[in-house]
């Protein structure tokens, strides 16, 4: 994973939300924290493409979001506020199955992704279970299972715990702990991040903090206190 932004800033209409900020993100753990509206969702959004930046540049993996979309996107895997409204289709195959259309893979293997996928998040289960009827734990992990099928290399989870009992918030952080892939978690759930090497810290558009989690999330205690 290669993350750089270079005087990266993000507006809506015309009101700037993140402040040209220039950093490089390399480690396969991080966080990001703040206060609502503090514009972690914003710089998250920049880093695939979701949302371009108003000046400066945004480069994941080498390749720059503005110039070089699809080939920026396809190396994040993106996981919503609420996953919920990423699913289209009534059944979990299907819609796991659609984020893997543009591969054009026989089917045979296309199937074998998609139970590769569910299994890998523990929920093989719900294969043939209807997508709107999932449980909010169940949603997140389909929607995980979903990003994961489509092989990237940056996963990045907005809020994976909101909502979540207990046992299913241990669950995505057991999950997350386990992933092979780079995992950028933005979260107001600070021992979710905890243990990560390097934690972000929003607050009104700029980047408060940048350092390993304890620091971080103690500077966030006193900003929020
Ligand atoms: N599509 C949009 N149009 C206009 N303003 C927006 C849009 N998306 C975000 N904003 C504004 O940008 C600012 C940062 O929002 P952002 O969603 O990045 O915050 P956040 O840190 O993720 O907050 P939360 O913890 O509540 O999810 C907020 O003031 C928000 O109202
Ligand atoms: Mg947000």
């Amino acid at each position: 994973m290669d993350i750089v932004f270079d005087q990266a800033e993000a507006t809506f209409d015309r009101r700037v939300v993140l402040k040209p900020l220039s950093l490089r993100l390399t480690e396969r753990r991080i966080g990001i924290i703040g206060l609502n509206g503090s514009g972690k969702s914003t710089f998250a959004r920049l880093i695939n493409g979701l949302l371009l930046p108003s000046a400066g540049r945004v480069v994941t993996n080498g390749h720059d979001t503005a110039t070089h979309a699809a080939q920026a996107r396809a190396a994040v895997g993106y996981i919503f506020q609420n996953p919920a409204s990423q699913i289209v289709l009534p059944l979990v195959r299907e819609d796991i199955a659609l984020g893997l259309q543009s591969r054009r893979l026989a089917k045979a293997d296309a199937d074998r992704a998609v139970a590769g996928a569910l299994e890998r998040v523990g929920i093989a289960h719900l294969l043939e279970r209807r997508a709107h009827e999932l449980s909010g734990g169940e949603v997140q992990l389909a929607a995980l299972a979903a990003v994961l099928a489509t092989s990237p290399d940056i996963v990045i989870m907005d809020e994976p715990t909101n909502q979540l009992d207990l046992r299913n918030r241990n669950l995505i952080e057991q999950t997350i702990h386990a992933l092979d892939e780079n995992v950028i978690v933005v979260s107001h759930d600070l021992a979710l991040v905890s243990g990560f090497p390097r934690v972000l810290l929003f607050h009104e558009g700029t980047l408060a903090h940048d350092g390993p989690a304890e620091e971080t999330i103690d500077r966030y205690l006193k900003l929020a206190a």
